[in-house]
């Protein structure tokens, strides 16, 4: 079927695997205690914090945007004019938003997302990144779509 399983159990913190739904690139990224603690203290700096601007699961209207906090599961396709954001993490984000470590970016037009896929202000792209219907058939394994 269209429906894709993905296997989590070898995902390091800090580390982000890709796989591919229905023909779109998936992130599956594990994200550190560090790193869930200062999402809080990005809001003002975004456009839709808790993500009430669009269509998502109703779990994704948050500061995690994930079923659980540790998982974050993401549409890899910026929601701009739809090319693929990179991820730079170790610091390597800083340069697109001062104290702010780790994020995505996208090289198209220049917009940039937090390790929760809200997009920051100032940027082309109108809309958070899109959170995938998923759930978890076990603790090793989501099943996307
Ligand atoms: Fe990503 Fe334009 S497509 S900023």
């Amino acid at each position: 079927g269209a429906d894709v399983e993905a296997d989590i159990s070898k995902i390091e913190p800090g580390q982000l695997i890709r796989v591919i739904w229905r023909s779109k690139p998936v992130w599956i990224a594990r994200r550190t205690p560090e790193l869930l603690a200062s999402l809080e203290g990005l809001a003002d700096k975004l456009k839709d914090p808790n993500s009430d601007e669009e269509q998502q699961p109703e779990f994704a209207k948050n500061t995690y945007r994930s079923l659980k906090e540790e998982f974050l599961v993401l549409v890899g396709i910026c929601t701009h004019l739809g090319c693929s954001p990179q991820h730079f993490k170790d610091g390597a984000f800083e340069q697109y938003v001062e104290g702010v470590p780790e994020g995505f970016f996208c090289p198209c037009h220049g917009s940039k997302f937090d390790m929760a896929g809200r997009v920051f202000q100032n940027v082309p792209a109108p809309l958070n990144l899109v959170v995938p219907p998923y759930m978890f058939i076990d603790d090793n394994t989501i099943l996307i779509g």
